[in-house]
């Protein structure tokens, strides 16, 4: 019988990833749980799921191809790109055909294989989502990272994009554009949109645009910015915030056609990797794509209770004196803690991953440092992911109220009573 030897193999990884750490929002979730295990209450606010169910309708539609076992189409199941490219029609008034979808495992994928297959700059706004500029460096492209300001709402400007992209007007480049936005919460006025659009066109950049949160405004009122750059803009959207189905792993892009090359060569290079997205699953979200009135209730009822929860966390930090703008859109919130700075100094916290460790193990609350989403080491900002509720309660609940009807204080002391508590622990913490 031959015997393992006990030698070690060098490790030879690849110089682009050697370091790199696990993605900052699956590591708060893991640190969280094991926290919990060891028997301490432990608030979640760290990791950017949706607390809601999959509405009930996709849930069937699920069942009832669970028996569809057989590979898809790389581009996606035709039926579904069908029903994205109709759905962008009857909410955005942009009209595509399924030739322009792109289905995928997840946007996050997609968004890597966009990376990969572009030749070009990528340019992120600061602060924005944690996971592109780690794709960016996996790839070995460089990020090139355009400040934005508090007084605006951390909002990039026409302006500041102009300025950036003036020195070099022609070069082939990339940007991605979240909103509403994670990790602030904040969208964009059409006004605003159109300017951006305007000078994304004269420097012919692409946009690759971040919607995944779109359906998530809390008025309903979200506005593509691909209605006034169809021809540069590619859409980016899902199932995993608004449907409640992160874990089901579906994302969508949605192409102009002069950019079909971008998406033939993502498919080609899908081809050779994830080779297509669960069938079960794409047969299941054509039935999310469609609406329909049982959709529009629960979408109406999750944004209700995340607008009446975001207004009250912020008026709750605002009243503690910490800087916070009201959320749009989403589940976040991206407070600065910077007028704390000597307060903090003075207990030994002198950068905002130190603020969150302390917080964490001072009180129990995880939130992410505002270093994982681009902004400097030293800057006191944070994300609250204002999640960690019973979403099915609360979403059945707000649907038994009367359409006209809003969420109140003593609805959110009822079913979101641990955010509160949450946020009131932040705020005592950081006066103490
Ligand atoms: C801004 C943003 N974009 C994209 C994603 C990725 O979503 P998914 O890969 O689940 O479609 C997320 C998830 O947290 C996100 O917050």
């Amino acid at each position: 019988m031959s015997r393992i030897k006990n030698q070690t193999l060098d490790i030879n990884l690849n110089l682009n990833v050697r370091g790199i750490p696990q993605s900052a929002t699956l590591a708060i979730n893991e640190k969280s749980n094991e926290l919990k295990k060891q028997g301490k209450k432990v608030y979640k606010l760290g990791l950017g799921q949706s607390p809601f169910p999959v509405p009930q309708v996709v849930v069937e539609a699920l069942k009832s191809n669970a028996f569809q076992k057989d590979y898809l189409p790389v581009k996606g199941l035709p039926q579904l790109r069908e029903a994205v490219a109709e759905y962008y029609c009857r909410v955005q008034k942009v009209c595509y055909t399924a030739d322009d979808v792109l289905i995928g495992p997840g946007s996050k994928e997609l968004m890597f294989l966009l990376q990969f297959v572009y030749y070009g700059d990528l340019m992120i706004p600061t602060p924005s989502w944690v996971s592109y500029a780690p794709q960016a460096n996996i790839i070995g492209r460089i990020v090139r990272w355009i400040p934005t300001k508090r007084e605006n709402k951390w909002r990039l400007t026409a302006d500041e994009l102009e300025e950036y992209c003036k020195d070099d007007p022609h070069r082939p480049r990339i940007i991605i554009f979240n909103y509403p936005s994670n990790p602030s919460g904040i969208t964009y006025t059409v006004e605003e949109l159109k300017k951006i659009a305007r000078v994304a066109r004269e420097h012919k950049i692409i946009l690759l645009s971040d919607e995944i949160y779109g359906e998530l405004h809390h008025d309903g009122r979200h506005v593509s910015i691909s209605r006034f750059y169809p021809e540069g803009t590619i859409i980016s959207g899902g199932l995993s915030k608004w449907c409640g189905a992160g874990g089901w792993r579906l994302g969508t892009f949605t192409f102009p056609k002069n950019l079909r090359w971008l998406l033939d060569a993502m498919a080609s290079v899908a081809s050779e990797t994830f080779t297509s997205t669960s069938a079960p699953i794409q047969y299941a979200a054509v039935r999310a794509f469609q609406g329909g009135v049982s959709i529009e209730k629960y979408l109406w009822s999750s944004r209700k209770i995340l607008k009446a929860l975001g207004k009250k966390i912020t008026d709750k930090l605002k009243a503690a004196g910490i800087h916070v703008h009201h959320p749009d859109g989403g589940f976040y919130v991206f407070p600065d803690f910077s007028d704390y700075k000597l307060k903090l100094n003075e207990k030994r916290i002198f950068n905002g991953k130190e603020f969150c460790d302390r917080l964490l193990e001072e009180t129990g609350v995880a939130i992410l440092p505002g270093l994982v989403f681009g902004r400097p080491e030293d800057e006191f900002t944070a994300r609250i992911s204002y999640v960690d509720f019973d979403g099915v309660k609360a979403v059945s609940a707000a649907e038994q109220l009367n359409s006209s009807a809003l969420i109140n204080g003593d609805f959110l002391e009822t079913y979101c009573s641990n955010m509160l508590e949450a946020i009131d622990l932040i705020c005592d913490w950081i006066n103490e």
